[in-house]
């Protein structure tokens, strides 16, 4: 599980990160925006130093920014240890992937829905994992695009494929209904922000989430 803190309360994001340790998450997701790759202006480099060091949670670091090329390097500097970038928004997505793990990093490429998977072909051989979109990026809390499941299937057959062992990770309106839906399809690890933070109990929303993802593998 990757609980993205974008849906948590700004004011109180190290509260957020101490409370993905203690329900059990495997990595924080973090959601850098630009306001030009998306209409939406979130967090930099400063904020995921600052979160490096409240945690030893692996950082996921998800860029919805136009020319990753030119600063994945400074979110690299600042900790994460996991990043994906768009397919949308690299000029040159291989050297941006090679940088990402030349920096001792996983390198993630991500796509939108609206993203054929062949896009993705060319970086192939320089992914550690997918970010499958099943909402357009921008805004937490929308719902899910069933589009998103044939797409991870895609993935999934494009990576057998390849031989590549490179992880399926799906973003945006997951919680307990679709958690089993993309499990299903290929998805490994589940992004969730809304329906864990804007939850009453969020540990229990992250555990049944986890759960019922896993119900769908026979866990
Ligand atoms: C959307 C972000 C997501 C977002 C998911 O652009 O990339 O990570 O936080 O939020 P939910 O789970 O609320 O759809
Ligand atoms: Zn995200």
């Amino acid at each position: 599980m990757a609980p993205s803190i974008l849906s948590a309360d700004f004011t109180r994001l190290g509260e957020a990160v101490a409370f993905a340790e203690t329900a059990g998450a495997d990595v924080v997701h973090v959601d850098v925006m630009d306001g030009h790759f998306v209409p939406n202006l979130t967090i930099g480099p400063p904020v995921v130093r600052a979160l490096k060091r409240t945690t030893t949670l692996p950082l996921d670091v998800h860029l919805m920014i136009d020319n990753a090329d030119d600063t994945v390097d400074w979110y690299l500097k600042a900790g994460a240890d996991m990043v994906s970038v768009h397919v949308e928004a690299c000029r040159d997505l291989p050297a941006v992937l090679r940088t990402i793990r030349a920096a001792g990093a996983k390198a993630g490429v991500a796509l939108n829905p609206a993203t054929p998977v062949s896009a993705i072909a060319e970086g192939i051989a320089d992914v550690d994992f997918v970010l499958v979109m099943s909402v357009v990026p921008g805004f937490g809390g929308q719902s899910f695009m069933p589009v998103a499941l044939e797409k991870i299937s895609q993935v999934a057959d494009l990576l057998r494929a390849c031989g590549s062992s490179a992880e399926i990770e799906v973003d945006g309106g997951i919680d307990e209904t679709t958690a089993p839906l993309v499990c299903a399809a290929g998805a490994r690890l589940l992004v969730a922000g809304n329906a864990i933070f804007g939850r009453p109990d969020p540990a229990a929303a992250l555990e049944a989430i986890r759960a019922a993802g896993a119900s769908a593998l026979g866990r």
